[in-house]
């Protein structure tokens, strides 16, 4: 093995690691877990056979080799499984197979589960210790409901939970799902220990073996909080609206909600994990510390218990309530211990800036307007094991001051109200205040911002890879490009583009003939995050999904994970995944909450800069996204989130903020919706004022796939594309062809009305350039990698074809093919592979009859191989089933046989039928 070859031992030990160290353990009586050696445990849930490794959609379409089920990885344990009980679930399985729903917008969240039967009990109270494991998938494009089978039991887990516990009361749950579930369960049918382990990825069920196991002691800890019932979220009012939202619950999320308001509503609060040891924590404020701009503190953790174990420090901050009102709590910062040995102890000191402590004053009310403040007054600190046990550690005392003056920027339009808390008596209550609305026109401050404009020269020989060499500055290179260049370095090109690596989402850069004449190479990026996503079924690495990941707390681990990441995307010729996927958990019901991390913006701006850090080792862009407020998937092209922008800064981009700041993300990727108005990509304020002004990003910006955009006081709309360039969002993703897009968009028709400037298309000319200019396609194209790294890129396994797979088919007098549907079986991940003959040479075209039912933005991909090379991707956008016809330039063939794959990347396509013809 060379030195660039994934070293895959160690990526599977890493996700491994991730996996369980990722699962929290909420509830452990009696020491129900560990199972010890030889025990007899009977295994019940039929999602025990079934591994849910990720959610679906764009995030969870990994192809993967083997995924082991949680069985699986218990049968290889030195455990005594029932095996009566393992083939009842066989038989009823063979019966009731999975269902696989259709498409990512319509699989079903839960699948049906077995009746419970006396014959099934008696296994229970047999065995040692039972154990349940309940799932859930999740996806993208819909959100969950809070409904039996979504974010509730079925009334058939319910049952399968009550009476195994009644049988055997060793019972363990263990919970393979997304995110989150409905926990009023487990008070009602009192089983010994609950176990949440996520979607650990293709490592995910050995991980949890290792948990149940004892080889690895639980150190998971809760990322959101779980109230009693969905209604007790304060976003719960103005959630899943199809047309707005309005953010009433403005910073108080998740437990800045419950901590403050409603303690009484939290069934398991928020950081909350337990192990198979104890710690004991004790934090105190270093004192001469608070004379300076931070506040350290000294904290020791010791292991009371009698099992090796890593503890999770969590630091909280009490704020003075001044005059802008603040929860009672907000994390500050946060570590993983060592593994600690029984008795053993661990001092830290660690440094909180007062950065850390500001908030932000966008009305003036403190008499510092648009400014992240400290208020003046004491500052209290809070030191555990998760939110609510957490204590106090001491308090400093803070003047009033300005710790950054801003300016405004995307804030609302629309006056609404919003939460302020009142402190009453013995605890605080909840008043309403109106939002502060816009008094800025982002329009008016584009206008006068307006970069300059660089003389255009033509071609004058220079190629971007003498900018790297420094033979000539970014500048001069850029003035080269003519108007058609910078508006078609503008367009990306997906899904699945020829000009890079199969199967991906997204070409971008060098697109066209004059473009690559200037040396700019065509970049790739894919999905995200969770693996690398490639549709024409080239296999890939799954990772534990985003929850898990900040479960872990651990941004070291999760840095070192996705260092291997970036080497295995590296190595399949990709600069950038499409993640990590950052948005807040601001209600449980969101269907894509398993992508992302956590309720708080803290948490989740380390462990996605962690991410970023680690995939930027090896010279790939973690794509942030998405930026910003995408928090439901129902209606994510329309519904408006009306954010106060005090809400915003702390809470919706200060993850976003983290990831740049401290990860050095380089790409991001904005929203299908729009914030306050305006649709993300073309929000000037968000996409220049915020992050490239206020924060100095210089990297890239791309909108999400097939995106719209607006003008102020209009609705998003496709043709609308100009507004994008003037935000600096830098790409549109994604067209067909980057050339025969010119009528799709009204680039052209702006820029000659004088609307759109020629110096803004420039700029983002310029971001896209200074972004490939760090990117390996450009060392690629320049020959620049070494023979060493290109002899690892080229070792691929091709997909295997067993000649007893094969159907033969002839073509007919026209030197046609006919392949009717009832032929083909258009499952995710299945391919259908015929040999087919043809009598003459010639040029061949392939032209495919296809519809889903599937609306708007669901993607279906077909990949076409002809012998055993990848030729051509069709992929159809949801059709509303309606019939489409895509008709493509397949190979030039040599009379004889030859044989022909198909691979579907998603479920819900109908194939009418595929004619295969000579020109
Ligand atoms: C998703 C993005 C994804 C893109 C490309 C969109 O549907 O929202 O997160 O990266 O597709 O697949």
């Amino acid at each position: 093995m060379n030195r660039f070859e994934l070293d895959m031992e160690q990526y599977r030990k890493l996700a491994r690691q991730a996996a369980a160290d990722g699962c929290v353990l909420l509830k452990n009586e009696a020491e129900a877990l560990p199972f010890k050696k030889k025990e007899r445990i009977a295994v019940y849930g039929r999602i025990a056979f079934t591994y849910y490794k990720s959610g679906l959609g764009s995030g969870g379409l990994v192809n993967t080799g083997r995924v082991d089920s949680i069985l699986e990885a218990l049968q290889a344990e030195d455990l005594v499984l029932d095996e009566k009980l393992i083939s009842i679930y066989e038989a009823w399985i063979q019966e009731n197979p999975f269902d696989e729903g259709a498409g990512w917008g319509k699989v079903p969240w839960s699948q049906k589960e077995m009746p419970v039967t006396d014959e099934m009990l008696t296994c229970a109270a047999d065995a040692d210790a039972a154990v349940i494991v309940i799932g859930r998938t999740a996806g993208e494009d819909q959100d969950n409901t809070d409904a039996p089978g979504g974010y509730r039991l079925t009334e058939e887990e319910e049952q399968l939970i009550c009476q195994v516990c009644q049988k055997n009361a060793r019972t363990i749950v263990v919970l393979n799902v997304g995110n989150i579930i409905d926990m009023s369960w487990v008070e009602k049918y009192h089983p010994h220990a609950v176990l949440y382990t996520w979607q650990g990825g293709q490592e995910g069920a050995a991980a949890v073996a290792d948990v149940l196991t004892g080889r690895v002691n639980p150190s998971g800890r809760l990322t959101d909080t779980i109230a009693g019932k969905i209604s007790d979220y304060p976003s719960d009012s103005c959630f899943g609206s199809e047309i707005e939202n309005e953010y009433r619950e403005d910073i108080y999320v998740g437990y800045r909600y419950f901590e403050t308001f409603a303690r009484d509503k939290v069934q398991y609060p928020f950081g909350y994990g337990l192990s198979y040891t104890t710690f004991s924590i004790e934090g105190k404020i270093v004192p001469e510390s608070e004379k300076s701009n931070h506040t350290e503190l000294e904290i020791r953790v010791c292991n009371t218990g009698d099992t090796a174990g890593r503890e999770v420090v969590q630091v909280y901050v009490q704020l003075p309530q001044g005059r802008l009102g603040q929860p009672l709590r907000r994390l500050t910062a946060f570590y993983k211990t060592e593994l600690l040995q029984p008795g053993e102890s661990e001092v830290r000191r660690i440094q909180v800036a007062d950065r850390d402590l500001a908030s932000y004053d966008e009305s003036g009310v403190t008499g510092c307007r648009s400014a992240y403040i400290l208020e003046e007054g004491q500052y209290a600190f809070y030191v555990g094991g998760n939110v609510r046990d957490a204590v106090k550690a001491g308090e400093c005392y803070r003047n009033a001051r300005i710790v950054e003056q801003l300016q405004e920027a995307l804030a609302p339009t629309k006056e609404f109200r919003r939460i302020h808390p009142v402190q009453s008596k013995d605890h605080m209550e909840i008043s309403w205040e109106k939002v502060p609305i816009r008094t800025v026109d982002p329009q008016e401050r584009r206008s006068e911002e307006l970069p300059e404009e660089l003389a255009q020269t033509g071609n004058a020989g220079w190629k971007l890879v003498d900018v790297l060499d420094e033979k000539v500055d970014l500048d001069t290179f850029t003035a080269q490009l003519s108007d058609e260049d910078l508006i078609e370095i503008f367009r990306g090109e997906g899904m699945c583009s020829p000009k890079v690596t199969a199967g991906t989402a997204a070409a971008f850069g060098g697109l066209t003939e004059s473009l690559r004449n200037y040396g700019i190479p065509a970049a790739c990026c894919a999905d995200g995050p969770s693996g690398i996503r490639m549709d024409c079924g080239t296999r890939a690495f799954s990772l534990p999904n985003g929850t898990a990941l900040g479960c872990t707390f651990d941004q070291e681990l999760v840095e070192e994970l996705y260092t291997m990441t970036g080497q295995e995307i590296r190595l399949n010729k990709i600069d950038s995944l499409l993640g990590p996927g950052m948005n807040i958990h601001r209600h449980p019901l969101n269907g894509r909450n398993f992508e992302y991390i956590s309720e708080d913006p803290y948490l989740t701006g380390k462990i996605a800069a962690a991410q970023v850090r680690g995939m930027n080792r090896h010279g790939i862009a973690g794509t942030i996204k998405h930026f910003c407020a995408n928090n439901q998937e129902k209606a994510r092209s329309r519904a408006n989130s009306q954010v106060s922008e005090r809400a915003l800064r702390e809470i919706y981009l200060k993850g976003f903020e983290i990831a740049i700041k401290e990860g050095g993300a380089r790409s991001v990727m904005t929203t299908y919706g729009p914030v306050n108005g305006l649709w993300t990509s073309g929000s000037y304020d968000l996409c220049t004022t915020i992050l490239r002004k206020e924060w100095g990003f210089d990297g890239i910006v791309m909108t999400d796939w097939w995106a719209v955009a607006n003008y102020e006081g209009q609705s998003g709309d496709k043709y609308t594309k100009a507004p994008m360039a003037a935000a600096q969002n830098d790409l549109f993703m994604v067209t067909a062809d980057a050339i025969d897009s010119v009528q799709e968009d009204d680039m052209q028709k702006q820029l000659e009305a004088g609307w759109l400037t020629r110096g803004e298309l420039q700029r983002n000319a310029e971001n896209i350039l200074g972004f490939l200019l760090k990117s390996p396609a450009l060392l690629h194209l320049n020959g620049r990698i070494c023979q060493e790294e290109l002899d690892a890129m080229n070792r691929k396994e091709e997909g295997d074809v067993l000649a007893s797979d094969l159907k033969y088919l002839n073509d007919n007098a026209n030197g046609c093919i006919l392949i009717h549907g009832e032929m083909l079986s258009p499952k995710s991940g299945h391919a259908d592979v015929f040999g087919i003959h043809l009598k003459k040479e010639g040029d061949y075209r392939i032209c495919m009859k296809m519809r889903t039912q599937l609306g708007g933005l669901a993607q279906i991909p077909v990949s076409v191989y002809c012998n055993n090379t990848l030729k051509t991707m069709i992929s159809i956008q949801g059709s509303e089933g309606k019939w489409l016809e895509t008709d493509r330039e397949l190979d030039h063939m040599m009379a004889g046989n030859h044989y022909i794959k198909f691979y579907y990347g998603a479920n819900g396509l109908e194939i009418d039928q595929i004619r295969i013809y000579r020109m």
